[in-house]
C-alpha cells in the first residue's frame, strides 16, 4: 500500500494525526488512555476549564434522542489550578499535544484562566465562548461579536500560543462572530459547538434534562457542521478551523476535510467506541490510498462547487 501522508498543518502546529478530540468528550485522556494510544492522536483538546471548579447542572445531563445525543452538563470541571497541578503532568509524559480549552462567566474570568496558562506547557488554548454572559443578560458571548471580540482579545493578552475560538452555531452570521473572533487575535477557529435542543418525556411531561433545553452533538448535527465550516472556510480561506459535530467514520472525516477543515475532532463518538480515535485513522489511510491521494491536507478545501 503506498505511504499516505495523514500529518496536518494546524495554525502552525504540526499534528502527526488530523484527528484531535472534541472538548468535553475526551476529559483529559486519562480514563481513555486505557483505550487508546494516545500519541496517534493530533492532540487532545482537554474539557474546557473554569477559575474555581464548576459543579455543574442538576441530573439527568444527558438524554439519548431519536438522532443525537443532548447535553445539559453545566461545564461541571475542577478548576484551572487541577489542570496544572494535576492533569497537565500526566498529559505532558504522554507526548501529545495539549490544546487548553477555557470558559468563564465574565470576560475577566476568562482572563484569569488564561493568564494561569501563560507559562504552562501547552500547544494552544479554545476559547470556549458558548458560555452564558454574565454581564449580558446571560446572552452566550459566542452569538455576539461584541463579547466574542472582548473574550478573545482579553485572552490574546494572556497567553503567546495560538488561540482557537470555538463558536456557536446558534447564531444568524457565523461568519460575522468568525471575522470579530479573528481580527480580536484568535489564529484559528473550532467549529461548531452543539445545536441547543430540547427533548420532552411525554409519559411524565418533564424535560428529559434537568437543565431544560441543552446542547445536542452527534450525526444529527453534521450537515450542520459541515456548512458551517464550509461557510467560514469561503469566507477565511487562510485560517486553520478544527471541524466537529457528528463524526461518526473516515468518510467523515474527509467530508469536513474537503468544506475546509484542518484538522477534525472526535466527540460523541468517544461514548460510542473509546478506541474510534485508532480506528478512524487506520480507515482515513486505507480510503486515500485506494484512492491514490497521497495527503489529506491537499484535500482541504476541495469540495467542488459551481462559480
Ligand atoms: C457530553 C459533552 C460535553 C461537552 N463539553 C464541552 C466542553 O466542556 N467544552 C466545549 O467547548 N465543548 C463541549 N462539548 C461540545 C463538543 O466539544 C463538540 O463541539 C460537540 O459535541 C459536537 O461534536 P460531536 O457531535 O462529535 O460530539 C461537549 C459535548 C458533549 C456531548
Amino acid at each position: 500500500m503506498p505511504r499516505v501522508d495523514l500529518s496536518v498543518d494546524l495554525g502552525g502546529m504540526k499534528l502527526r494525526s488530523p484527528l484531535v478530540t472534541a472538548s468535553g468528550c475526551f476529559a483529559s485522556g486519562r480514563e481513555m488512555s486505557e483505550f487508546i494510544d494516545l500519541k496517534k492522536l493530533g492532540a487532545i483538546v482537554v474539557k474546557s476549564m473554569t477559575l474555581k471548579p464548576w459543579a455543574g447542572k442538576a441530573t439527568p445531563r444527558m438524554a439519548e434522542t431519536s438522532s443525537g445525543m443532548l447535553n445539559a452538563i453545566g461545564l461541571q470541571n475542577k478548576g484551572v489550578d487541577h489542570f496544572l497541578s494535576t492533569d497537565l503532568p500526566w498529559l505532558t509524559e504522554q507526548k501529545v499535544p495539549v490544546i487548553a480549552s477555557i470558559a468563564g462567566n465574565t470576560t475577566q474570568e476568562f482572563m484569569q484562566v488564561a493568564e494561569r496558562l501563560r507559562s504552562a506547557p501547552i500547544h494552544a488554548v479554545e476559547v470556549n465562548i458558548s458560555c452564558p454572559n454574565l454581564e449580558d443578560r446571560n446572552n452566550m458571548f459566542a452569538h455576539d461579536p461584541q463579547s466574542t471580540s472582548a473574550v478573545i482579545s482579553a485572552v490574546r493578552r494572556m497567553v503567546d500560543v495560538p488561540i482557537f475560538a470555538k463558536l456557536s452555531p446558534n447564531v444568524t452570521s457565523l461568519t460575522a462572530i468568525a471575522g470579530a473572533a479573528l481580527e480580536a487575535g484568535a489564529a484559528g477557529l473550532s467549529l461548531i459547538n452543539t445545536v441547543m435542543a430540547m427533548s420532552i418525556d411525554v409519559d411524565s411531561a418533564m424535560p428529559k434534562v434537568a437543565g431544560v433545553v441543552g446542547g445536542l452533538s452527534g450525526p444529527a448535527i453534521k450537515p450542520i457542521a459541515v456548512r458551517a465550516v464550509f461557510e467560514v472556510h469561503q469566507a477565511y480561506p487562510h485560517v486553520p478551523i478544527i471541524g466537529m459535530g457528528g463524526v461518526m467514520d473516515a468518510r467523515d472525516v474527509i467530508e469536513f476535510v474537503l468544506a475546509g477543515a484542518s484538522a477534525v475532532a472526535l466527540g460523541t463518538v468517544n461514548f460510542i467506541n473509546p478506541k474510534a480515535g485508532h480506528e478512524i485513522l487506520s480507515d482515513l489511510g486505507q480510503f486515500l490510498s485506494s484512492r491514490k491521494v497521497g495527503s489529506l491536507a491537499a484535500m482541504r478545501g476541495q469540495v467542488k462547487v459551481e462559480g
